[in-house]
């Protein structure tokens, strides 16, 4: 156990548990695996402190070990507040591997404080490098350094009454409390960190609009847009997490169901696929005509969803965007499905699969005194409107298949980590180079191949082989890249 006290974890007692959970996912990261054998001896982040906010599940687990195996020195949370496994946080403090800051069900106040403690080495020092997942402690140290630029201009304090948002409420408050203990502190950390690797679709819109505007105060690697990563991790895996979660959350039968998918983006497309595979009638809504296209040629029903609406027994928002299902939405579901209504009553489900909470109207249910909120278990909540009809959503609108379920399968998530684990490589190696300056970049192409080789033994593939003339008579090398920057797989 990390001597200092220094983490926050729901119960080490079981990190026996975590560590036999640990243990058989190994066996599935190959890729992970490999590097620790390919770097492990050379040690590329020796001496480099590592801050994480991506899900603590085991996965993750075998991640930070392997980002240990290289040499750095890492603290922990997770980017959601329902997403922690429990007994791999526990694993992970046990073996030293990392300093953890994170439980499942953490309050949002917790949630900001973890992430502050994550980016707060004991000399009172930030981290070289960042592994972000939705982008929140880059947001952190963004925010944090603009509050501190305005307390140095005019002494005023970041103000939590100054917004409405609950969770901004909680960012504003742990920047006030920091700003007011080291008024310097995340000014020193932007200089410090050398970059960020990020994970996910939305952290990775959160970074090209702060390089847009000039803001981003150091290099980022966008590991989502590797090949390996969203074509695998975003479609395969929610594949994989979507009907687990709505199983392990209401057991329903899908078979039959009207489901209705929002985003036929890379999650959209691996959802909309499980659903119809699970068989259910697939319903897509898209404003992206292309996508949309795609949606149809792949015999789904292209909609809206307020015409959508009445017919569906499960909505699943997966496009990133804000405001997807409203309360309106959700009164007119259960309105008609109430018993008397004009379809058969039923309970449809609605929940949520992008990374942030804002694609449900969440606030706009519970806050509704009309609205009857029934708990059915940790994360199932049921709403009754007065007429008797209701909806039940998943994890309070936040990730479904992290907040009732286990996320995506360690072999998904070996390709996106590894991903990860190059990118956080590929930063430090190039930090004197100037290869990367303060903006948005992709791993180069081999690289992405690389992780792709990594993961074909273990399924045992067999790759052929371009002869010269081959290759010579398709214009590229012999080993690869194999595809112009531009491919689109
Ligand atoms: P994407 O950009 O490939 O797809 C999103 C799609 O939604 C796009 O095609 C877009 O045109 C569409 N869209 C946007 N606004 C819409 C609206 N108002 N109505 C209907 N469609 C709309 O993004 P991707 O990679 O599919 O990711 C979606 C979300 O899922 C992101 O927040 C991402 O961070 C998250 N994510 C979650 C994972 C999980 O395990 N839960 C795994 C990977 C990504």
């Amino acid at each position: 156990v990390l001597e200092s006290g220094d983490y926050r974890v729901a119960d080490l007692s079981l990190a026996d548990w975590g560590r036999k959970d640990i243990n058989v996912s190994e066996f599935e990261m190959p890729g992970l695996m490999e590097l620790r054998k390919e770097y492990g001896p050379r040690k590329p982040l020796q001496g480099m402190r590592v801050a994480g906010s991506l899900h603590m599940t085991v996965q993750t687990a075998v991640l930070i070990e392997t980002l240990q195996e290289l040499g750095a020195e890492l603290r922990w949370c997770s980017c959601n507040i329902f997403s922690t496994q429990d007994h791999a946080a526990a694993a992970v403090v046990k073996a030293g591997s990392a300093h953890v800051f994170a439980w499942k069900g953490e309050s949002l106040q917790d949630y900001w404080q973890c992430t502050d403690r994550v980016l707060t080495w004991p000399d009172g020092e930030g981290p070289h490098l960042v592994v972000d997942d939705g982008g929140d402690i880059t947001l952190l140290i963004h925010e944090g350094f603009k509050a501190e630029k305005m307390f140095e201009a005019d002494g005023t304090l970041p103000d939590p009454d100054s917004t409405k948002n609950a969770e901004f409420k909680c960012v504003l408050q742990t920047l006030r409390d920091s700003v007011q203990r080291d008024p310097t502190r995340f000014q020193r950390m932007a200089n410090r960190v050398i970059g960020v690797s990020e994970e996910t679709t939305t952290g990775v819109n959160r970074l090209v609009q702060m390089a847009r505007d000039g803001t981003l105060l150091f290099p980022a690697i966008n590991v989502n847009d590797s090949v390996t990563k969203s074509k695998f991790d975003n479609t395969y895996g929610c594949r994989h997490s979507l009907p687990d979660g709505l199983a392990r959350a209401t057991d329903m039968m899908l078979a039959g169901k009207v489901c209705v998918v929002c985003g036929f983006g890379d999650v959209g497309k691996g959802c909309a696929e499980a659903l119809r595979a699970a068989g259910a009638r697939v319903f897509v809504t898209e404003v992206d005509p292309i996508c949309a296209l795609q949606a149809c040629m792949q015999g789904y029903t292209v909609t809206t969803l307020e015409e959508a609406l009445t017919e569906a027994d499960v909505v699943v928002t997966a496009t990133g965007n804000r405001d997807i299902v409203m309360k309106e939405h959700m009164a007119r579901m259960a309105e008609a499905r109430r018993p008397g209504g004009s379809r058969p009553a039923s309970v449809p489900v609605v929940c949520n699969i992008g990374h942030f909470d804002n694609e449900i109207d969440w606030e706009g249910l519970v806050q509704d005194p009309s609205i009857r909120r029934e708990t059915i278990k940790p994360q199932v909540d049921r709403f009754i409107w007065p007429h008797g009809g209701s909806v039940v959503v998943l994890a309070e609108a936040r990730l479904m298949n992290l907040g009732c379920a286990t996320g995506h399968p360690s072999f998904v998530m070996s390709c996106s980590f590894t991903n990860q684990t190059l990118a956080q490589i590929e930063l430090v190696t190039h930090h004197d180079t100037g290869k990367y300056q303060n903006s948005v970049y992709v791993l180069p192409k081999h690289l992405d191949e690389k992780v792709a080789r990594l993961h074909l033994p273990k399924l045992g593939a067999k790759l052929t082989h371009l002869t010269d003339s081959q290759a010579k008579y398709i214009g590229v090398d012999k080993e690869g890249p194999f595809k112009p920057a531009a491919y689109r797989y």
